[in-house]
């Protein structure tokens, strides 16, 4: 009897092992010329009650088996993915694999540094344009017109008047321009010049700082620079101020720090503010006074990480830029 055969199978799936043997069975049954399909095949022989009677209950053991095989085959699934998760075990004590990592480029890192102590030290942190026009990069600056000063400095041109600044102390007038004294400033940012070899960049940056009120004076200036080389550099460092000219300070002086090879390397330029740049912001140069410093950030962060090559900061070299992490 047809019934026996498909209890007995019902039972034989329930104890069966492997995914083939559960297809084979499927088919000896189900498949296009299984068992049961034959069956149902054949009923269309008889006479149109029996064929009602004798089709629901094969449809019945056809939705039996259907069932019996569906259930197995989940867990014969289930039993094989158990097997490969087991086999493929994490094992949490390997050592982990080096992961690479971005960090930040050892100009910013030394900006953001200086920046920050300034700030400690009352200075407020402003920003200016780096496409400025000659009024703010030389005139304002008391650079006279057609005056050789300019060329001190080859200047990238854009249209007009407008230029790629060649210093950050283009941000000084506009700064002054809309602040009345007491106050102090320091900005950083990107500077051009056309220049290019082992200790100049087309692009470089600088750090820039001033302090106007009345009573500001030139060792202020001495203390405050000497503190902030020290900070940088360590307390032992060897520090000179040497005469020097800038239209826009007067007097004015470079500052230099001893390197360890016992030679003198320039870091800064600084002065007391030319009264022809006050006046020029609107500010009484008999009443104040004020003073000014921009330093090369790319020139600190050469000797303060020993690289001899300035060009090295922007040759995207990873291997270079992974020693500063
Ligand atoms: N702007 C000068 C330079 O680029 C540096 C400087 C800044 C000098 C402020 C004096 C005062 O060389």
């Amino acid at each position: 009897m047809i019934v026996d055969q498909v209890n007995d199978t019902v039972s034989r799936i329930a104890g069966l092992t492997s995914i083939d043997e559960l297809e084979q069975l499927r088919i000896h049954w189900l498949g296009k010329k299984g068992q049961l399909t034959q069956a149902l095949k054949s009923l269309a022989s008889l006479p149109i009650e029996e064929k009602k009677e004798q089709g629901n209950r094969l449809n019945q053991y056809k939705q039996l088996l259907i069932e019996a095989i569906e259930h197995k085959r989940q867990e014969l699934d289930q039993r094989q993915l158990d097997a490969i998760l087991h086999q493929q075990k994490v094992d949490v004590t390997r050592p982990p694999r080096h992961a690479l990592t971005g960090s930040q480029h050892p100009i910013h890192h030394v900006s953001e540094r200086l920046i920050k102590w300034f700030s400690e030290h009352g200075f407020e942190y402003v920003l200016g344009p780096e496409v400025e026009t000659e009024y703010y990069n030389f005139t304002a600056l008391n650079f006279p017109d057609d005056h050789p000063s300019r060329q001190m400095h080859d200047t990238f041109y854009v249209e007009g008047d407008r230029l790629l600044r060649t210093h950050t102390s283009s941000v000084q007038i506009r700064c002054m321009h809309n602040r009345q004294p007491p106050f102090s400033l320091i900005t950083a940012g990107k500077t051009f010049r056309v220049d290019s070899d082992r200790t100049h960049l087309p692009m470089f940056h600088q750090l820039e700082g001033m302090l106007v009120s009345e009573s500001t004076s030139y060792s202020q200036l001495k203390g405050l620079l000497s503190g902030f080389l020290k900070y940088l550099f360590g307390s032992d460092v060897e520090v000179r101020f040497r005469p020097s000219y800038f239209p826009f300070t007067e007097p004015s002086a470079e500052v230099d720090i001893k390197s360890h090879d016992g030679q003198w390397l320039e870091v800064l330029g600084c002065g007391m503010i030319h009264p022809n740049v006050l006046t020029e912001a609107n500010i009484d140069p008999v009443k104040f006074r004020g003073f000014a410093f921009g330093a090369g950030l790319d020139r600190l962060a050469m000797l303060l990480h020993g690289v001899s090559d300035i060009r090295s900061f922007v040759s995207g070299d990873i291997g270079f830029l992974e020693q500063f992490k």
